[in-house]
């Protein structure tokens, strides 16, 4: 996997690169307060305000956000660690319109995983069971799942700045409470903020191929974060993933079926569920001639 959560990187330098941006000046309320003050008003009506912004993209060393009111740069510090990721850090552009998002609805709907303590998942959601969506991308899929099916929580993960401004926006406009935005890598969420058996689902949606053989240990699903991701889920969740890459379907169909404590709910992949809308990076693969591999998963009661 491109991150192993508990081995340290011993090579792939350019993956290992330092984080570009400086963490953000102030952070946010930590995720604990704010899942409790979460329970008392409504979303919207705690939205800050329209803020006029310009495109923000900041310059080298500078935060996109420095009064705190969007995604840290670097929540959980983790530019000082020499670790292997599934991601590659990246400064994006973010639009307009996506940092006014960012800046109205981060500090009601936003989550930096820092690492530092545990989500309130059930205040947080208003007390939705929660399924954790990791790689959202720009979040389309996301926010036609969630609209789907408003009686459940999603808890968004990613890194892209944009992404996140998207997903929020998408969610105001549409009207949908039950998703929230965590901003990070998805291992130190696992591995520090969610409590054991605590998420009624997990959806990892064509996540980075990462087709060279030499980042193949980049890849997200691997035997040590199945280990890990499978100790949050509640008896009965299901494991959704997909992927457009053969090779990578392969390595996800092995390692789902070898994780004891989960049963493949088909004899091998499975048919594509209606429930899941074509995500962006699913289309690009398609338009390519790619093939792809849905794979439907349940955590067995014991
Ligand atoms: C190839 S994109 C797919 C996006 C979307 N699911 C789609 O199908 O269009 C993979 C996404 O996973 C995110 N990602 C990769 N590793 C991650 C991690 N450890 N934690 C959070 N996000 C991660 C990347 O930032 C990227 O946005």
């Amino acid at each position: 996997m491109s991150e192993n959560p508990a081995t340290p990187a011993t090579d792939a330098p350019a993956a290992n690169a330092p984080e570009a941006e400086a963490p953000a000046a102030g952070s946010p309320a930590s995720p604990a307060r704010r899942a409790v003050s979460q329970e008392t008003d409504a979303p919207a009506a705690r939205s800050l305000g329209s803020t006029a912004v310009s495109a923000a993209t900041p310059r080298r060393g500078e935060p996109m956000f420095p009064d705190g009111t969007g995604p840290a740069a670097d929540p959980a510090g983790s530019h000082h660690e020499r670790r292997i990721r599934s991601f590659q850090p990246r400064r994006s552009r973010v639009s307009p319109t996506q940092a006014d998002a960012l800046r109205r609805l981060w500090p009601t709907w936003g989550l930096d995983i820092d690492g530092l303590s545990r989500i309130d998942l059930d205040a947080f959601f208003d007390g939705l069971p929660v399924v954790l969506e990791i790689g959202f991308g720009m979040g389309e899929a996301t926010a036609q799942m969630a609209a789907a099916d408003p009686d459940t929580g999603i808890l968004g993960c990613d890194v892209h700045t944009p992404g996140q401004g998207n997903l929020l926006g998408l969610a105001e406009r549409n009207g949908l409470s039950n998703i929230r935005v965590a901003n990070g890598d998805a291992i130190i969420l696992l591995r520090e903020m969610l409590a054991p058996a605590s998420l009624a689902g997990l959806r990892v949606y064509f996540p980075d191929p990462w087709p060279k053989k030499r980042h193949h240990k980049r890849r997200l699903i691997q035997p040590e974060f199945l280990a890990l991701a499978t100790t949050r889920l509640a008896p009965g969740a299901l494991v959704h993933c997909a992927t457009d890459w053969e090779p990578y379907a392969e390595q996800m169909l092995d390692v789902l079926s070898a994780e004891p404590t989960l049963e493949n709910l088909h004899p091998g992949y499975a048919p594509r569920p209606d429930f899941r809308p074509l995500t962006k990076f699913e289309g690009q693969g398609l338009d390519k001639g790619h093939v792809v591999h849905d794979l439907l998963f349940r955590r067995r009661d014991t």
